[in-house]
C-alpha cells in the first residue's frame, strides 16, 4: 500500500468505530475515534485497561487542542512552544467538548496532544476527529516502540497497523496537568522537565495530595517485562543479563555506548523486549543519570522493576 491508500484506509477504520495502531514519535498509540463512545469503549478493552485510567486525545493541529480544552495561558504557551512533540497537556474539558467522557474517566479534566510523526499527524489530518490513543500494548506491560512489537502483543485485537519503523523518541510524552492552578508534572517524558521548567519560566509542582490516582500513569508496576529488573547494577551475578549505559558495559546490550540519555530513551523498550524474547530470568540494569530524558527513563526502569500484582 502506498502511503496515502494506507491513511486512507486507517482513516476509514477510524470512522466506522474500528482500532489503528499507529506510530508516533514517542510510542506506538492504540487509536479510536474519541468522540464515539463505543469505539473509545473498545480501546479499554482490548488494553485490559482499568476504566479509571483516562486517555489522551490526540490532533493534528494546536488550535483544535485549545478547543478541546479549557487552557489557562502557561499552558496555551506550552502547547504553543512545543506542538507538535512529545508532551500531553492536561485541562479543564471545554463546556462543548465532543471529546467521549470515558476518555476522561469521570475526571473533569482532559488530556491533549499534538504529535511529531509524519504518519501520525497524516492520519489526524485525513480523518479530522480527535483521536484517543493510549500506547498500543496490553495495560501494564512494556509499551511498543515497533511495528512488531504491537502485532506480537496486540495484534488479534487491532483492525489495522501503520508501520513506521521505530520510534525515535522511545519514552511516552510529558504529561503536564494544570487542573491545580499551577503547571504539575504528571508523568516524566519525552521532553526534558529541565526544557519546560525553561519555557514555563517557574518549576514544575509534584502533583498535589495523596488522594485518588492523578495520572495512572502514577501506579506502580508499569512498563514490566517479564524478566525481573536490578536496578543500579555495576556488574551482572551469576544467571543475569546486564543491560549497560555509556562505559558499564557487560555483554551485547547498551543503551547508549556513548552515555547519551536521549539515545538511551530511544533504544529502552526495544532493549527491554529484545532481552525479554531471549528469555532473561533478570535483567541488572546501569545507573542512568537523572538529567534531561534520564529522569523518564529512571521513572520507566522503577516501575518495570516495581512488585507485581500476582
Ligand atoms: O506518548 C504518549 O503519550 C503515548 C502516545 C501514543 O501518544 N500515549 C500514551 O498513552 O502513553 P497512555 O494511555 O499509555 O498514557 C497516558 C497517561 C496515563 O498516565 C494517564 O493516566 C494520563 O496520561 N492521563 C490521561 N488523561 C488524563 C487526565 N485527564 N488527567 C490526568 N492524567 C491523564
Ligand atoms: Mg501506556
Amino acid at each position: 500500500m502506498d502511503i496515502s491508500t494506507e491513511i486512507e484506509a486507517a482513516a476509514a477504520i477510524l470512522r466506522k468505530g474500528g482500532l489503528v495502531a499507529f506510530p508516533t514519535e514517542t510510542v506506538y498509540g492504540l487509536g479510536a475515534n474519541a468522540t464515539s463512545d463505543a469505539a473509545v469503549a473498545k480501546v479499554y478493552a482490548a488494553k485490559g485497561r482499568p476504566q479509571f485510567n483516562p486517555l489522551i486525545a490526540h490532533v493534528a493541529f494546536p488550535d483544535q487542542a485549545f478547543e478541546l480544552g479549557a487552557f489557562p495561558p502557561l499552558a496555551q504557551k506550552l502547547g504553543e512552544s512545543l506542538w507538535p512533540g512529545p508532551l500531553t497537556i492536561v485541562v479543564p474539558r471545554a463546556a462543548l467538548c465532543p471529546v467521549s467522557k470515558l476518555a476522561s474517566a469521570g475526571l473533569p479534566s482532559l488530556a491533549l496532544r499534538v504529535p511529531r510523526h509524519a504518519k501520525a499527524l497524516a492520519l489526524l489530518r485525513a480523518f479530522g476527529l480527535p483521536v484517543v490513543a493510549p500506547s498500543a500494548n496490553p495495560s501494564g506491560l512494556l509499551s511498543p516502540t515497533t511495528a512488531e512489537h504491537v502485532r506480537q502483543n496486540l495484534g488479534a485485537a487491532v483492525d489495522l497497523i501503520i508501520d513506521g519503523g521505530a520510534c525515535p523518541v522511545g519514552v511516552e510524552s510529558t504529561v503536564v496537568s494544570f487542573m491545580n492552578g499551577q503547571a504539575e508534572l504528571l508523568r516524566a517524558g519525552g521532553i526534558a522537565r529541565e526544557e519546560l521548567e525553561s519555557i514555563l519560566g517557574e518549576k514544575l509542582a509534584a502533583p498535589a495530595g495523596q488522594g485518588p490516582v492523578h495520572s495512572p500513569g502514577q501506579l506502580e508496576s508499569h512498563y514490566a517485562p517479564s524478566a525481573k529488573l536490578r536496578l543500579n547494577a555495576k556488574a551482572p551475578v551469576a544467571g543475569e543479563t546486564y543491560l549497560g549505559f555509556g562505559e558499564h558495559q557487560h555483554g551485547p546490550y547498551n543503551l547508549s555506548p556513548g552515555g547519551d540519555v536521549e539515545e538511551a530513551a530511544a533504544n529502552l523498550f526495544r532493549l527491554l523486549h529484545e532481552i525479554d524474547e531471549a528469555g532473561a530470568s533478570t535483567i541488572a540494569v546501569a545507573a542512568i543519570p537523572e538529567h534531561g530524558l534520564g529522569e523518564a527513563i529512571n521513572d520507566r526502569l522503577r516501575r518495570a522493576a516495581a512488585p507485581r500484582p500476582a
